[in-house]
């Protein structure tokens, strides 16, 4: 069968971290996670499942060097998906943010890589619900769902294992 594909944006480590997590959890199911800025659309092309996750930065901006990182991520990639054709893929998607500090913006960097997947034909599979967090507005929220899985290390670190597992678990069916 074939693996799952798993890609991250990260500034200061978090998601990449998470992005190990999911790649222990699925085991053999899983390929290595890769950084964002080292891929190119074919590189996400190669699989027919796709985990992607990425941080919020700025006021609810994508990580990537208008958010003063060193390094490109998903601000520079997703321009890169125009004319991609992603039918037939399944994509569930994953952020990281702080609901405390960024409350008007909470992973809204999940909304802005939806939209392009979903703008490419994707399959996006893994809403979950708000219940649990408090935050005044979210680009990630369609109707009392995000549109991935949010996971908030600053203000609710220690629910993430749980979140994670109980996500990971919803959207198995795509690769089992
Ligand atoms: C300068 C700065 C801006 C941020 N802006 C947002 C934001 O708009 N919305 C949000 O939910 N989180 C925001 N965050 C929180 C990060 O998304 C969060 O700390 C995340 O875990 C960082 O992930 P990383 O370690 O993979 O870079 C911001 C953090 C910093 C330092």
């Amino acid at each position: 069968m074939a693996k799952v594909g798993i890609f991250f944006g990260t500034d200061t480590g978090n998601t990449r971290k998470i992005a190990k997590q999911i790649a222990t959890k699925l085991g053999e199911a899983a390929d290595k996670p890769v950084n964002i800025s080292k891929a190119s659309v074919d590189d996400l092309l190669a699989y027919d499942v796709l985990i992607v996750g990425s941080p919020t930065y700025g006021d609810g901006e994508l990580p990537g060097l208008s958010a003063g990182h060193d390094n490109e991520s998903w601000e520079e990639f997703l321009p890169t998906m125009a004319g991609a054709d992603f039918s037939g893929k399944t994509v569930a998607l994953f952020g990281l943010g702080d609901q405390e500090g960024y409350p008007d913006n909470f992973v809204d960097a999940l909304g802005f890589i939806y939209d392009a997947f979903d703008e490419a034909g994707a399959t996006i599979v893994g809403m979950t619900s708000r219940a649990g967090y408090t935050f005044n507005q979210s680009r990630a929220l369609q109707g009392d769902q995000f549109v991935g899985l949010a996971l908030d290390e600053d203000t609710q670190k220690d629910l993430s294992e749980a979140r994670l597992s109980e996500w990971l678990t919803a959207i198995s069916p795509a690769w089992k």
